[in-house]
Parts: structure tokens; sequence; C-alpha cells
């Protein structure tokens, strides 16, 4: 169907996690010889951005060139923290990014900002000839993905996304597995969320800038309001004009195994029901319990997530169910295992049993795949910049069927809906503007 084709290119997106690359690009491009020493500058310090630092910085030819945050304490914290590790000062700390983007002595960028920031600040990496590690969700809108995509491939740039789960070796293990037939026919996925660690946010009132903040820095093209504690670090993936919750937040990185498993890209239909269930009174915009539903020819994809529980489905947090008529396999950040059907007392296959992880950290997998593309100039990352964007807007479906209760269609450009295309795009507060790419 055209409309479905228009969505995104199939062979590019489902199997190129672990697989052979289509996109080889001249070696040398970055002018990088495999010996030579490769500068990572990171922006956005606290949380995750300093864990890819962390997994960079245990490859030998990788030096820390600068550090940027608009959090003076954070900033300083992660400067003391990179010269212990290293033994090495870090030559350059900056509040400012684009005084980063600028520093010729980066050849990689690690945006480890919330997920407001992501496309301005890798689009400009990518003009300024930088190779960029980008967290996930890659964009915070549909819109941005698209311009995400056109930078990448303008600038020539090869582009890791934060999806790491692509770089550990038993999510591949599970996927050959499903494709191989033995759980018949897959009637639908169930991949589920719960965390029950985050906790509810109570209501705060706004309050002053704290001191060595640089609060417009940090809302950047998000609308300007008074600084609060609760729209801060972390837990700013619970409000609209930052992030999505946990439907992009997690959604992506498992959502993406959903599609993957099941070798195709776009649904036919899209729903979604949920709400504020658990803690109807505290601060977070986005719901605390959520169950979308993506219809495809001949089975669904379940997307369940809530916040402050744990219980949610075969004993497990997180993870995904492939359900057959022969049995399901259960897959987590753990391993994985098939649980078989057992009908009217005789069992449909053998069980598999509880296949670990292999251990040795799907992150630090992940950063050296992006260290050796970037030396090969393979744009082919495991979690390309299109892998990458597709599933970021995979899952933006699910919380823009949310937000208009609708059940939508999407042709890959539209979902010919007034209410819910006006999500496509986010309103970008001056002097920041969309990339024009
Ligand atoms: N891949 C994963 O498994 C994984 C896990 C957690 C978070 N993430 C992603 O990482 C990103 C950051 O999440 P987090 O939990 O680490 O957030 P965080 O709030 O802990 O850290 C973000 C940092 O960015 C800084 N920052 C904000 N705007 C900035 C700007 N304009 N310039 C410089 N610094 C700026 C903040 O001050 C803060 O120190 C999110 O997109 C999130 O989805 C990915």
């Amino acid at each position: 169907m055209t409309t479905r084709r228009d969505f995104l290119k199939q062979s590019a997106l489902l199997g190129a996690g672990l697989t052979a690359s289509p996109f080889f690009i001249k070696a040398g491009g970055a002018g990088i010889g495999a010996n030579d020493k490769i500068g990572v500058g990171l922006i956005g310090c606290k949380g995750m951005g300093f864990g890819d630092l962390g997994a960079f910085l245990r490859n030998p030819e990788v030096e820390c060139i600068a550090l940027c945050d608009i959090d003076d304490e954070v900033l300083n914290q992660r400067a003391a923290d990179v010269e212990k590790t290293t033994g090495k000062k870090v030559k350059n700390l900056y509040k400012d990014w684009r005084k980063l983007i600028d520093n010729k002595d980066i050849d990689v960028v690690i945006v480890g900002t919330p997920d407001h920031w992501h496309c301005l600040q890798m689009v400009a990496a990518c003009q300024a000839g930088k190779d960029v590690y980008c967290e996930k969700p890659l964009g915070n809108s549909i819109e941005e993905c698209n311009i995400m995509i056109r930078a990448a491939e303008k600038y020539n740039r090869v582009i890791q996304v934060g999806q790491w789960q692509r770089s550990d070796p038993h999510w591949q293990d599970a996927v050959n597995f499903v494709q191989s037939g033995q759980l018949g026919k897959i009637r639908t996925v169930r991949v589920f969320s719960y965390q029950g660690w985050c906790p509810s946010i109570p209501v705060k009132p706004d309050e002053p800038v704290p001191a060595g903040v640089d609060y417009d820095m940090w809302l950047g093209p998000a609308t300007k309001r008074p600084f609060n504690r609760n729209r801060f670090h972390f837990t700013f993936r619970w409000f609209w004009d930052y992030a999505g919750g946990l439907m992009t937040d997690w959604g992506v990185h498992l959502l993406d195994y959903a599609l993957y498993g099941m070798n195709v890209t776009a649904p036919n239909s899209i729903m979604a029901s949920g709400g504020k269930f658990g803690y109807p009174d505290d601060a977070c915009e986005t719901p605390d319990l959520l169950q979308t539903i993506y219809t495809f020819d001949d089975f669904t994809v379940l997307w369940d997530h809530a916040i402050g529980i744990d219980d949610g489905a075969y004993g497990r947090n997180h993870g995904l169910g492939f359900v057959g008529e022969n049995g399901t396999l259960v897959l987590d950040r753990g391993g994985w295992e098939v649980i078989p059907e057992k009908v009217n007392g005789k069992m449909r296959m053998e069980a598999v049993a509880l296949k670990k992880s292999y251990g040795g950290g799907g992150l630090n997998l992940h950063v050296k795949n992006h260290l050796e593309c970037i030396k090969s100039r393979n744009r082919n990352t495991n979690a390309s910049v299109e892998i990458g964007a597709h599933i970021a807007k995979f899952s933006q479906l699910g919380n823009i069927a949310y937000r208009t209760g609708k059940k939508l269609t999407w042709d890959g450009k539209s979902f010919h809906d007034a209410e819910a295309d006006a999500y496509l795009t986010k309103h970008y507060r001056a002097p920041w503007e969309l990339p024009k790419i």
C-alpha cells in the first residue's frame, strides 16, 4: 500500500540492528584514522549523557574535550568525576552548548539533554561536521524526527541513537527465534513498562531560579514559564512541553523490538486510553497509566504502561511478549524465554528455559559500534538516525491518539484530522527556530 510504504523504508529499519550495512560511505570521511584520537564533547551532563560519556571513555582512543551544562553544580561535579576517572582535567567547560559545537577538537557530540533539545543540538552538530550520539527518543515531534534524518543525510554524519538494546546480543537472539516461526501465528505483541520505582511528584510551588542555573537556556525552544523543580532535572519527562511520558521514554526501547520482531513498520490504526488514574492530583501531565493499541493486518501491538506499580506481565516490570498460537516468547533486559501454550493438557511446543543476557553491557557495545562506524564512515550504525526517527514517531502516534481520544489512521505524513495533525510539529519559542533542512 502506497500510504504505508510512505511511512518509512522498511528494509533500512527492521533488520538493520546487527546485520550488514546498505549505507557504506567512503572511509576517512571525517578525517579520523583507525588509530587516531577521537575527541568527544558532552551536552547535558547529569543523567544518561554522563553514562554515555563513561562508555565512550572506556575506549582508549577517546578523549573528553569538553562538557556543557546549564547548571553549574552539575557541570562542576561532572568535571570532577571525569578528572577522577581519567586523571586529566577537562579543558573546556561551557554553559552555552553552541560554544561546544564550535570547538574544532571535538569529533563526536553526545546529546544528553532533555528531549525538547535533541533536534536543535543534533542538527547544529551535524552542520558543524560532527558525528553525534543522540539520546532517545530522537526527536520530540514527528516533524523534528524528519528534520533530523535530513540533517544526518545532508551533512553525511554518523549518528547513533541511545537505543542501546539494539547492540545487546540477546535481543537479536530473541528476534531470530520469533522469526523462525516456531511460536506459530503471532496474534499480539504485549509491550509493557511498569515503573514501580518512579514516584508520584506532588505539586510544588514555582520558585526563583536556583543560583548557577541558566534557566532560559534549559527552556530553549519550549514555552516560557516560571521555574518549577518538578519540571526540571529528570522529572521533565512527565511534561508535554519537554517530552512524552513513558509512552516515548520507554516506548522507543521496547516497541522498536516489537516492530523488528514482527518485520513491520506502519500500523493500520492507532487508539489509546488511559489517564492519571494512580495520582490524579499530582504534578505530572503525562498519564500514569496508558494502553495503546496499534492494529496491523492480522495482529496487534499493545503498549501498556504504568507508574508506581511493578507488576507488568509475566512476573516482569518491563518487556515484550510475542503471543503465538504455540507459545509466547518473553523478552526483557535480563534475557528471554518461551512459555508453551498448554491447551486441553497438551503442550503445543517445548519450553525454552530463560536464556540470560550475555552481560558485558549493551551500552558499552553500542558505543563501540558507534566508534567503529565513525572510523569506517558507515552510517548504518546499530541504532541509526532512521531507526531512531522511526520508533520515536511510532511512539508519538500513541501519545497523539491518547491526547485526541480518537482512533487514528496515519499515512506517513498526515492523520487527515486537523486536531491530530496539530501535534505533528511543536511551537518553538523565539529566538529558537525549527531547523530548515
Ligand atoms: N538510553 C537510555 O537508556 C536512557 C536512559 C535515561 C535517559 N535517557 C534520555 O537521556 C535524556 C536526558 O535524560 P536524563 O534523565 O539524563 O535527564 P537529566 O535531567 O538527569 O539530565 C539532563 C541534563 O541536561 C542539562 N541541560 C538541559 N538543557 C541544556 C542545555 N540547553 N545545554 C546544556 N545542558 C542542558 C540539564 O541541566 C541536565 O544536567 C532524555 O532524552 C532521556 O530520554 C536515555
